[in-house]
């Protein structure tokens, strides 16, 4: 029988939802976490209609959603907006909070019975920005109730755990390599010993490689994603990309390994545990080759079985939290 619960990564670049069909499959869902809104006048109205474009409509504006949005900016030669920044709710969009609502509901649907509980991804308090994520998880939480559910937060990197490692008895190190931020959680026998995040990530790499080559940073993030192999950069450009890469992964490793010596209660790893990355940024060619180099450099204070990318990096997040939530109603 299928639960009635259902997952939500709530990312930066994308919103993926996931649920259990009724024969217990897990389906996902994913849209772009972006809109435009245009002004609403019969004529626009009925060249989205015909376009079969996904919108909604608010006082006198309608808002394209999701990845829409993107193409018809380019159309339009306007910007999308983004109601997130660094992992978090923007504060630069306030006045964005209505159509997030929008953009959940068109993710997500309807609650299938009353008070349905929605397992949220948040991330980790970072260790390297001032702000914290009580703000984000409350509007988060709001746009879910508004809705109809019942909503429950989920550390992003501990997702990860319950989405990967479940053949480890969920021990193990997870890593969410996102657009906004890396969420990392250590993990023994479920319980996390270590989360943070960090706000080095995808957004991070686009701006640095945009400033360094001067180019706009859409365009570094272009060049990005085409299918670069880290080990065998083409260009300059691919170069900087490298570059950039390498730092953020290094930066991330010293990272969990200070967290490591400074924490107090620290879990006796009996046996060498696996690290499964997962999130967009994870998906370049490479990355793992990559992630292992950088591991045997530094002096890593826990054993390290495996290294490996997650089954569906992009999907793990709302897998996990979709998973930890049915083991909660079992
Ligand atoms: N093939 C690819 N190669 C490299 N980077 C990629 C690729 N595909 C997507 N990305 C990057 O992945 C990032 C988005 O990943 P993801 O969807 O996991 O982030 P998010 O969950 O929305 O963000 P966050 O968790 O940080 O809030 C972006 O920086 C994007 O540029
Ligand atoms: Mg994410």
């Amino acid at each position: 029988m299928a639960h009635s619960v259902k997952g939500f990564d709530v990312g930066t670049m994308n919103l993926v939802g996931a649920e259990q069909d009724a024969d217990g499959k897990i389906k996902v869902k994913l849209m772009r976490h972006t809109f435009l809104d245009i002004e609403a006048n019969s004529f626009t109205k009925n060249m989205l209609k015909k376009q079969k474009v996904q919108y909604a409509e608010m006082g006198d504006k309608v808002y394209v959603l999701g990845d829409s949005a993107f193409e018809l900016a380019n159309i339009m030669n306007k910007t999308v907006r983004r109601p997130m920044q660094d992992g978090v709710i923007s504060p630069d969009e306030a006045d964005a909070l209505p159509i997030f609502g929008l953009l959940v509901e068109a993710v997500l649907g309807k609650p299938r019975e009353k008070g349905e509980a929605c397992y949220y991804s948040i991330p980790a308090d970072p260790i390297d920005a001032s702000f914290n994520i009580v703000y984000h998880s409350n509007v988060i939480s709001g746009a879910l109730t508004n809705l109809g559910y019942t909503p429950k937060p989920m550390n992003e990197g501990h997702a990860i755990i319950f989405a990967e490692l479940a053949e480890k008895d969920f021990t193990g190190i997870g890593i969410s390599c996102g657009g906004g931020m890396f969420n990392v959680c250590v993990s023994y026998k479920t319980i996390p010993a270590i989360s943070f995040s960090t706000s080095r990530a995808g957004d991070w790499i686009d701006k640095n490689v945009a400033h360094v080559l001067g180019i706009k940073v859409n365009r570094a993030t272009a060049i990005k994603e085409k299918g670069i192999n880290l080990n065998k950069p083409a260009n300059r450009e691919e170069e900087a990309v490298v570059i950039y890469y390498r730092n953020l992964i290094n930066y991330t490793l010293a990272n969990i390994k200070t967290k490591f010596e400074k924490a107090e209660q620290m879990p006796h790893f009996p046996e060498p545990v696996d690290i499964v990355c997962s999130g967009g940024s994870s998906m370049i060619g490479g990355f793992i080759e990559v992630f292992k180099e950088e591991l045997k450099k530094l002096h890593f204070p826990i054993p390290i079985n495996d290294v490996r990318l997650a089954e569906e990096p992009l999907y793990a997040t709302a897998k996990g939290c979709l998973l930890a939530g049915l083991s909660e109603v079992e």
